[in-house]
């Protein structure tokens, strides 16, 4: 289903009537539905098999329509201006006030907000008077969607509707700050911590959730395209795929690139989509080549990792 205004108004539609629907973002396709609403987003929690104890991400469209639940503060505001919309979400004080679901937050006093840039969720924000809490649109653990068929190999048919915003331009999920005392990266992502320090001009601390245990609702194994996989492999055995962020004229067979010039943004964007080629192609594992840890290229072995922790 491409971009037209009628799908817009459907959505919209069904939103207003506290269904979810699937959008594109320009990191990965979320599961949305009214942040207003218990009863829509319960339904988020039940279609995913989400522990009810993991928060959601709102989206907003714009800054106005945040002050209405949270409370802004300086560094909040320097990033806003020079990343949002884009691929960073805020942990941000909820007013007293706020009308966003008590199951959204799961009863905490802090809430993650994120401005989306892909324009199809910008234009549907745009119509809406209610924000929307949207995880990744796949089951709970699973590799997150970067295309619309991607979610439907998710959800089949459980979804009343999936608006078709072509593949995320940005392929991973956004990079998690929470900003009430000192900022703090709790999920690496889309944005590079690089840059954001450049703005901030202050110490940044990084508490990642451990890829083994983690905070409650933080599930062990993620973002897992459901084989093992091994790390920092020289070479492949016989029956694994390899994959490489780069070309490599050692090796041919078996093999999966992830930008041929080693192009860690292009690598990002490929990341998801290539595990999930791996898998289709029947391939029971896969040895991953080292891949530079720097930039975006820490975030994608932070996925690996976790995604590597896959046991069964
Ligand atoms: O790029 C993205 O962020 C995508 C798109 C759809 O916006 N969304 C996404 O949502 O990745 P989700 O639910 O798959 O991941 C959100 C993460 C979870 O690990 C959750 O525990 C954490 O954000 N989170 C949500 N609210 C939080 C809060 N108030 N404090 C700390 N962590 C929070
Ligand atoms: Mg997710």
């Amino acid at each position: 289903m491409k971009y037209n205004l009628a799908n817009i108004k459907k959505a919209k539609f069904l939103l207003d009537r506290h269904e979810c629907v699937a959008i594109p973002t320009e990191t990965v396709y979320g599961l949305a539905a009214n942040a207003y609403s218990d009863r829509a987003v319960n339904k988020i929690y039940k279609l995913k098999k989400r522990p009810s104890n993991n928060p959601l991400i709102v989206h907003y469209f714009n800054l106005n329509d945040l002050k209405r639940d949270c409370i802004l503060n300086n560094d909040f505001l320097k990033l806003y201006k020079k990343f949002s919309p884009g691929p960073i979400t805020y942990i941000l004080k909820l007013k007293k006030n706020s009308k966003i679901s008590k199951i959204v937050t799961n009863n905490k006093k802090n809430l993650a907000v994120r401005f989306p840039k892909h324009y199809i969720a910008r234009k549907l924000l745009k119509s809406l008077n209610y924000p929307l809490a949207a995880p990744s649109a796949n089951i709970s653990s699973k590799l997150s969607p970067v295309c619309f068929q991607d979610v439907r190999d998710n959800f089949g048919n459980k979804l009343k509707l999936i608006l078709d915003g072509g593949r995320c331009l940005v392929g991973l999920e956004s990079t998690i700050i929470s900003l009430f005392d000192n900022p703090r990266i709790l999920r690496l992502g889309g944005l590079e911590v690089s840059k954001i320090k450049r703005i901030l001009k202050k110490n940044i601390l990084t508490k990642l959730s451990s890829s083994k245990i983690s905070s409650p609702g933080q599930m062990r194994v993620h973002y897992s395209p459901g084989i093992p996989i091994r790390l920092n492999a020289k070479k492949p055995k016989k029956y694994e795929a390899y994959l490489l962020l780069k070309k490599n004229k050692k090796f041919i067979k078996n093999v999966y690139i992830l930008s041929k010039n080693g192009d860690l943004k292009e690598a990002a964007k490929n990341l998801y989509k290539t595990l999930r080629k791996i898998r289709k192609d029947k391939f029971k594992s896969i040895a991953v080549r080292k891949i530079q840890n720097s930039g975006l290229g820490k975030t994608i072995n932070d996925r690996l990792l976790r995604a590597s922790k896959f046991n069964g």
